[in-house]
């Protein structure tokens, strides 16, 4: 289990679960916006990391042209316990 930290407060995200972090966020009340119901499409699940070191990018990730530093919370884990800031 890792802490990721987010406006202030900590969430466990299990990094060995299949789910991805941004539905772990949310089932912890976090609200992120995932138009696309966290196929990987929409970026609207969009974040930086501030601190932390997380899973590889997935091929759905390098297709996106996502600018410098952003990932997308769908589609990846936290390899350590970490803060990061949603873009939207
Ligand atoms: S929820 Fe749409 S890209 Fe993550």
């Amino acid at each position: 289990m890792k802490k990721i930290k987010l406006k202030g407060t900590e969430y466990a995200v299990d990094e060995k679960s299949e789910t991805p972090m941004m539905q772990q966020l949310v089932a912890q009340g976090v609200e992120i916006i995932a138009a696309c119901g966290g196929a990987g499409i929409c970026q609207t699940c969009a974040f930086t990391a501030k601190e932390g070191k997380f899973t590889e990018k997935t091929d759905t990730e390098k297709m996106m042209d996502l600018p410098d530093g952003q990932r997308l919370s769908c589609q990846c884990k936290p390899l350590t316990d970490g803060e990061i800031e949603l873009i939207y």
